[in-house]
């Protein structure tokens, strides 16, 4: 379990959860349509995959001692997309939800959920509640699902409340910071992404964690998430555990 070879050379292998890793990973899980496609297969069949890969990930972060994981799953512009697609996935969310209540009694993992929830169907939203009770009180790793989320969107979220604090005269505006805005976030509490996987080879940021992301670390990966394995996962950490982060210093 986390144990790799950097290269072909078999002799030189690395304890994965040893290295330098990031305390919060987020991963953009993307590229579900296009590996359907390639199998002539409609896109919702490319989200099954992808369901797969996302429990076996996540799993295998908590397994190696990553602190917090953050994954995309729906965007606030996922909406948009066709309602045979956008239902497919209310319906692997459901079916993913449910199983986490039936069988993760005893996991480690918390359950967060970064994004409105109230604009999902009820049952989803109930689901979604009742996982983040149910794990509230763990001490595993964080795992936040960005779900109906946009970084834009939860700026807009965060103003929205420190004004009413303002009008109700519990704040004034000097008092408006970075801490502040941070605190208002969906991410509330948590320290920002160290590091950003993107898979399926687009290089942008599609609305994640635009605050949280100013010195986040980018690695772009040409896989498609369905394909992902723990050794993509693992050549990213790699590589992230010797990179040089300055935060603007020398
Ligand atoms: C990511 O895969 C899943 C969601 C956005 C819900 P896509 O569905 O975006 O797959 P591509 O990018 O079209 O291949
Ligand atoms: C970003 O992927 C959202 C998720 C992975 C959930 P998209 O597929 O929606 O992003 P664009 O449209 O390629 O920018
Ligand atoms: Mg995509």
């Amino acid at each position: 379990m986390g144990i790799f070879s950097n290269n072909n050379n078999s002799e030189e292998y690395i304890d994965i959860s040893k290295l330098n890793l990031p305390t919060h990973l987020g991963i953009i899980m993307d590229g579900n349509g296009r590996w359907a496609k390639r199998r002539g297969m409609p896109r919702s069949f490319g989200h099954k995959a992808g369901g797969q890969t996302f429990r076996k990930i996540s799993r295998y972060c908590s397994d190696i001692g990553i602190k917090y994981l953050t994954l995309y799953a729906f965007s606030t512009e996922n909406w948009s997309r066709p309602k045979e697609e956008v239902d497919m996935l209310m319906k692997y969310f459901k079916d993913y939800l449910t199983e986490a209540l039936r069988d993760f009694r005893n996991d480690t993992i918390v359950l967060k959920f970064l994004g409105d929830i109230s604009a999902f169907p009820k049952e989803l939203a109930d689901l979604m509640k009742e996982n983040e009770e149910l794990s509230s009180q763990r001490d595993g790793m964080v795992l936040n699902l960005a779900m109906n989320y946009g970084g834009r969107a939860e700026i807009v979220n965060a103003v929205k409340k420190i004004s009413q604090q303002i009008l109700d005269g519990k704040l004034s505006v000097d008092s408006i910071n970075e801490k502040l805005i941070s605190d208002n976030l969906y991410t509330a509490n948590q320290p920002d992404p160290d590091f950003i996987i993107r898979p399926s080879g687009e290089y942008r940021t599609s609305n994640f964690l635009l605050w949280q992301s100013a010195y986040a670390e980018y690695y772009i990966d040409d896989v498609l998430w369905p394909d992902y394995t723990q050794e993509h996962l693992n050549r990213a950490l790699f590589e992230y555990s010797k990179r040089n982060r300055r935060f603007g210093g020398v």
